[in-house]
C-alpha cells in the first residue's frame, strides 16, 4: 500500500501527477480554505502533508494526527509551523529555500523602484483622467542609483538584493543582521555592517528581508519610523507583523517617511484599512516569489522532501533535523 499524503491547497497538476507516482494522494484543487479542525480531519491517516505556508501546524493538530511524519512547506518562510511542537511530536518540517532567492530579490527591487519613483500612484492618477499637463514637480520621487540602500536581515535574499543594489545600481549598501557576514561575503555583496540605529538613520531606502518570529514582531514601529529620513522609503517583502502596519500608515500620512512598498501584511489577506487610503504606498498581494518557473521549483522541492523522507529517509531541506537523529 502506498503511503497517504495530503496536498492542502490547489497546486500545479504536474506536481499532483508526480506525487501520485509515489503516494496515495488526496488533493484540494478546489482550494477550499480549511479551518484547523477541517485540516485535522483531512489529515487522518496521512503520513505527509504538502503545505503552502498559511496552514498552522501546532501541538493541537499534531496530537490529533498521530501517524503524520512530515509537513513539507512550499515556502522558504515557515512561521506557520510550531517547530518545537513538531520536534516534540517527532514530525519533520521542511521548507523551500534557495530556489526563490533571485526571483524574490528581483521583486524586492521592483517594489523598491515602484515605491521610490511613485509608479503606482502616478498610474492611478493617469487612469483617473487627471493628467492634463506637465508640471516640474509632478510625481517627483527619489533616486535609486547612488542612494544608500539599507537591508534589515541579510540571509540569502538580503544578499541577492545587496548585489543588485551595489553592482547594478551603484548604491552604497549597509545592512543589519543578527550575525555579521564574513568579510568575503560582505565584499561580494558590496555591503557594510552597521547597527540597527545607524541603518534606520542612514538608509535612503530600507528593505526588510528578515524572518518573522516573536523577536522580529514590530521590528519597525512608530519609534523606528521616526528615526528614518523624511525622504526615505520602506519596503517589506519579508512577513506581515515585522512592521506595525497601523504605525506605518500614520507615518505615511504624516510624511514621517516618504513612501512604502508592501508585499506582506499583518493578518493578510486582510490589509489594514488605513493603508488602503494613503496614496504613498504600493501594495501587492504577497507575490515576491510568483513567477511560473520559481513557483514550480518551490513545489517540486516540497515534493522532493516528501518523496525523499517518506520513501528514502533523506529529506533535502529539513528544518528540525533533531527528528532524524532522535529515531
Ligand atoms: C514566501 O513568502 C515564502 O516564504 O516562500
Amino acid at each position: 500500500m502506498l503511503p497517504k499524503i495530503l496536498i492542502s491547497r490547489a497546486i500545479f497538476p504536474e506536481i499532483i501527477a508526480r506525487l501520485g507516482q509515489h503516494f496515495d494522494v488526496t488533493s484540494n484543487q478546489d482550494d477550499v480554505l480549511w479551518t484547523p479542525s477541517q485540516l485535522s480531519e483531512q489529515l487522518q491517516g496521512m503520513s505527509g502533508v504538502f503545505t503552502t505556508g498559511g496552514e498552522r501546524i501546532d501541538a493541537a493538530l499534531l496530537a490529533a494526527c498521530p501517524v503524520l511524519k512530515i509537513c513539507a512547506n512550499m515556502a522558504v518562510g515557515y512561521n506557520n509551523f510550531d517547530l518545537d511542537a513538531m520536534t516534540a511530536a517527532g514530525v519533520l518540517g521542511t521548507n523551500a529555500p534557495d530556489v526563490l532567492t533571485e526571483t524574490t530579490a528581483d521583486f524586492g527591487f521592483a517594489l523598491l523602484m515602484a515605491t521610490a519613483r511613485r509608479v503606482a500612484e502616478s498610474e492611478h492618477f493617469l487612469r483617473a483622467g487627471l493628467w492634463t499637463r506637465w508640471r516640474y514637480d509632478m510625481f517627483t520621487g527619489s533616486d535609486i542609483h547612488g542612494a544608500t540602500l539599507g537591508i534589515l536581515g541579510m540571509g540569502r535574499i538580503g544578499q541577492a538584493i545587496a548585489r543588485r543594489g551595489a553592482h547594478g545600481f551603484g548604491m552604497k549598501v549597509i545592512y543589519h543582521n543578527r550575525s555579521r557576514l564574513d568579510d568575503a561575503t560582505e565584499a561580494q555583496c558590496g555591503a557594510r555592517y552597521v547597527g540597527k540605529a545607524e541603518l534606520l538613520k542612514t538608509a535612503d531606502h530600507l528593505v526588510l528581508v528578515l524572518p518573522y518570529s516573536a523577536s522580529s514582531h514590530h521590528a519597525i514601529g512608530a519609534t523606528e519610523l521616526a528615526q528614518m529620513k523624511p525622504r526615505a522609503t520602506l519596503v517589506n517583502i519579508a512577513r506581515g507583523g515585522i512592521v506595525d502596519d497601523a504605525a506605518l500608515a500614520a507615518a505615511l500620512r504624516n510624511k514621517t517617511i516618504a513612501a512604502a512598498g508592501l508585499d506582506v501584511f499583518e493578518g493578510e489577506p486582510k490589509v489594514h484599512p488605513d493603508l488602503l487610503t494613503v496614496p504613498n504606498v504600493v501594495l501587492t498581494p504577497h507575490i515576491g516569489s510568483a513567477t511560473v518557473p520559481t513557483r514550480l521549483a518551490m513545489a517540486n522541492l516540497a515534493a522532493d522532501n516528501l518523496i525523499g523522507y517518506l520513501l528514502h529517509d533523506k529529506p533535502l531541506t529539513p528544518l528540525n533535523p533533531a527528528v532524524l537523529s532522535a529515531r
